[in-house]
């Protein structure tokens, strides 16, 4: 097997245990649809739409023809004081889809890059209407907002900080909204936890609201454990911004492009941010975009001074890539044409009703789910976390399905073109690998 593999050493695999790995290497040399092929040719149903991106699918031949089609066209465009059609296409095409507040979008390369963008975008409008003391951000514990400095200094993981330092001076955290006692197995939103979000008016007392500049959490938090809202906790969250005139900004990078069964998680939860920021399913992984979106008064308070004046000092090279724009843009046509948000809202309870019959398996401590989203929570091996999820996970790859761990918890996040059946296997292989392991 090792004989038609590449040398494996030089490489740094991201989020990953290196030595492990390269001694037990998980290759794909190729996917399609639902499926990726292993380098040892075995097919792996995709349970996770690659992480968390792949709503169309792998390889959806749309979207391959229009990046090829872009490629011989026009490779790059110079991103800044130039333009090219296809990255005004797609900014048209997601303002159509979005909130209707959310009237203008600026591109990024990945979510990462999207949070520390939007941050920078609330504090310099802040600072633009002459409230340049509206510093601190607040984030939340479990959210995970990328790996940027800002991310990580509004996120709420602790492994993905506890090594670089100081990070961002005056950022303050809310308190998750996972809770077993009073939440575990419920379906959809849980209807305990909404007075949570009352936290922040003590959070807002201590620093007085006039120096905050924003607040920012995922509607649903995906890799802290895929952490659904309670009923009226982020509407709860919304009015106080609103009291205070603290933005409000929605990080959609996992459940905006149909994965709640609505084109973004706002939609599905019913409050409508300041500033989104959204990645991911918005090329269907094929090509790295980023993006932020945001509503007309944050982007009119920027427009002004001389025109030919930048206005925001920020981008970058591959700002709205041509080949990513490209994508983008067959991507939304496919969701488009082939219903694929209205396909999730159909898969959804499909997906829920086969997460249900895990109930009462051997360590099942917990069942969430939420559009095409869902988490099986273990009682983890004392002294040992994360290893019962990391056993599971082995048991489906060895089954043919590809899940993902985060701590002790199983995620999963099906693309949107999975057959009712798919769905069904994915399921219930982690079913059965939670009764194989000991
Ligand atoms: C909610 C959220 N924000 C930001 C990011 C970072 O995105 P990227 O890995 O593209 O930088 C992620 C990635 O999983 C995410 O889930």
């Amino acid at each position: 097997m090792s004989d038609q593999l590449p040398k494996l050493d030089a490489f740094w695999m991201p989020y990953t245990g290196n030595r492990f790995f390269k001694k037990n290497p998980k290759i794909f040399k190729k996917a399609r649809g639902m499926f990726y092929t292993s380098h040892d040719d075995q097919e792996i149903l995709d349970g996770v739409s690659g992480l968390w991106c792949c709503n169309a699918g792998h390889c959806h031949p749309r979207i391959v023809e229009a990046v090829q089609k872009q490629a011989e066209t026009l490779d790059y465009a110079i991103a800044f004081q130039h333009g090219h059609p296809k990255v005004f296409e797609l900014a048209n095409k997601i303002v159509n889809i979005a909130p209707k507040e959310l009237t203008h979008a600026f591109f990024t390369n990945s979510g990462s890059e999207a949070v520390d963008t939007a941050l920078k975008i609330a504090l310099a409008y802040h600072r633009s209407k002459g409230e340049g003391h509206r510093t601190r951000l607040i984030g939340r514990e479990k959210g995970y907002h990328g790996v940027g400095f800002g991310g990580i200094s509004v996120g709420g993981i602790s492994p993905n900080r506890k090594m670089f330092g100081s990070m961002l001076p005056g950022v303050d955290h809310l308190k998750h909204t996972h809770n077993l006692e009073h939440n575990a197995f419920s379906v959809g939103q849980p209807q305990w936890g909404g007075h949570l979000a009352d936290e922040l008016t003590e959070i807002l007392a201590l620093h007085d609201p006039s120096t905050v500049a924003a607040v920012i959490m995922e509607p649903i938090a995906g890799s802290g454990g895929v952490l659904i809202p309670p009923v009226g906790y982020l509407n709860r969250i919304r009015e106080i911004c609103n009291e205070h005139g603290i933005l409000m900004i929605l990080d959609e990078v996992i459940t905006g492009f149909g994965r709640t069964g609505k084109s973004f998680g706002s939609e599905s939860f019913n409050v409508t941010p300041d500033i989104m920021t959204i990645a991911k399913g918005m090329t269907s992984g094929m090509v790295p975009m980023g993006g932020v979106l945001v509503k007309q008064e944050i982007y009119d308070t920027f427009m002004t001074g001389p025109e030919e004046n930048i206005e925001f000092f920020h981008g970058y090279t591959y700002s709205g890539h041509p080949l990513a724009a490209a994508a983008g843009v067959a991507t939304l046509e496919v969701y488009e044409e082939e219903g694929l948000f209205e396909r999730a809202s159909e898969l959804a309870p499909i997906f829920e009703q086969e997460l249900q019959t895990i109930k009462g398996s051997q360590y099942v401590i917990d069942i969430r789910n939420f559009g095409m989203l869902g988490a099986i929570e273990l009682q983890p091996i004392e002294g040992k976390p994360t290893v019962r999820a990391l056993n599971v996970y082995k048991e489906c790859y060895s089954r043919g399905v590809l899940v993902r761990t985060t701590g002790d918890t199983v995620a999963l996040c099906p693309s949107l073109i999975a057959s009712k059946d798919q769905v069904s296997t994915v399921v219930q292989t982690v079913k059965e690998s939670i009764a194989a392991i000991d």
